[in-house]
């Protein structure tokens, strides 16, 4: 199968109530144990890659690997950019093999967000490229640039229907109190499920998207912590809270920073225990193992996209 865009894979995610995880990939081994992951459960996935993650490994690399991923499992993917800056980025990521893209123009104010936005639109679609658009800011770091708490907005519902009527996008990413990063909550985690239920009463069987969706999984913080790293405080989004929103409109949850976690909690581990080891298959091998059970949990007991490949 060849890669998708994300059209039919949300359609498909809205009428069955679940969700596809959009995982980000940098590096061969986080390719792998994703895909295995959804190869293992039957997975539609979102493969999505950001200008970070470009400058690290080079766009050619990861679509390379992307392609090898789909030959090995023959699974529906879409490969997406992650937070699209400007129509150039997303331009050359459409015209290098990408199936999907983000437009961001969440910082710019709302007329330059669709203007934006459009434009990307019309040179996606006219090549088959799904494109997600942004409405309302979130908190924390995306490619090292820091969105304070005060900056962050929520979505405002009574824009919605006119982004998505005057850009054409595909899918809408959301603000409804989720942040980019490990550190999501300051005391009790709170989601705004009111915002999100008006937003799709206003936009029928349209797909939603939600950032910054990582549970930060309490095992593998702890983990980091006893070997080594300096973590206090890192909160994620509560695991149930997340099915809800799987449940919902939502169709696409973003996770990265739960990947960081169990490659850096896996990796001071195994090095801390086999403190001769110097061969990277050595301690990638645990890493990627940790990686794939990681996602398959998400699969299974977050997203529930299990067996809808
Ligand atoms: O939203 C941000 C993602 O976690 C990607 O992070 O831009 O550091 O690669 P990055
Ligand atoms: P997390 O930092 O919660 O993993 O969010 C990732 C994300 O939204 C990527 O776009
Ligand atoms: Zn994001």
């Amino acid at each position: 199968m060849p890669l998708v865009n994300s059209r039919e894979m949300f359609r498909k995610a809205y009428e069955g109530g679940y969700a596809i995880g959009a995982f980000n990939v940098n590096n061969m081994e986080i390719v792998q144990a994703i895909t295995e992951a959804g190869k293992l459960e039957n997975a539609p996935l979102i493969l999505q890659v950001s200008a970070g993650a470009r400058k690290y490994a080079k766009h050619v690399y990861l679509m390379k690997l992307i392609e090898a991923a789909v030959e090995d499992t023959d699974l529906p993917i879409v490969v997406h950019l992650d937070h699209g800056a400007d129509f150039d980025i997303c331009k050359s990521c459409i015209d290098g093999g990408f199936t999907s893209v983000m437009i961001d123009g969440s910082h710019h104010d709302f007329e330059t967000n669709i203007a934006l936005t459009r434009r990307v639109v019309e040179y996606a679609h006219e090549r088959n490229v799904t494109v997600e658009g942004e409405l309302g800011r979130l908190a924390g770091i995306e490619d090292a640039v820091n969105v304070s708490a005060e900056d962050a907005a929520f979505t405002d519902p009574d824009q919605v229907v006119e982004f998505v009527e005057r850009t054409g996008v595909d899918s809408l990413a959301i603000a409804i109190g989720t942040s980019h990063g490990a550190f999501k909550f300051k005391g009790t985690p709170r989601l705004r499920f009111d915002i999100l239920e008006e937003v799709s009463r206003r936009l029928p069987a349209f797909p939603i998207v939600l950032h910054g969706a990582s549970s930060v999984i309490p095992e593998y913080v702890d983990m980091v912590n006893a070997y080594g790293g300096n973590m206090p405080g890192a909160q994620g989004v509560p695991e149930d809270m997340l099915r809800q929103a799987a449940r919902s409109a939502v169709c696409k949850i973003n996770i990265d920073s739960d990947l960081r976690l169990t490659f850096t909690g896996t990796l001071r581990k195994y090095l801390a225990e086999h403190p001769e080891h110097f061969d990277p298959r050595q301690y990638l091998t645990p890493v990627r193992d940790a990686l794939r059970e990681m996602v398959r949990h998400k699969i299974v007991n977050v997203l529930g996209c299990n067996g809808k490949a």
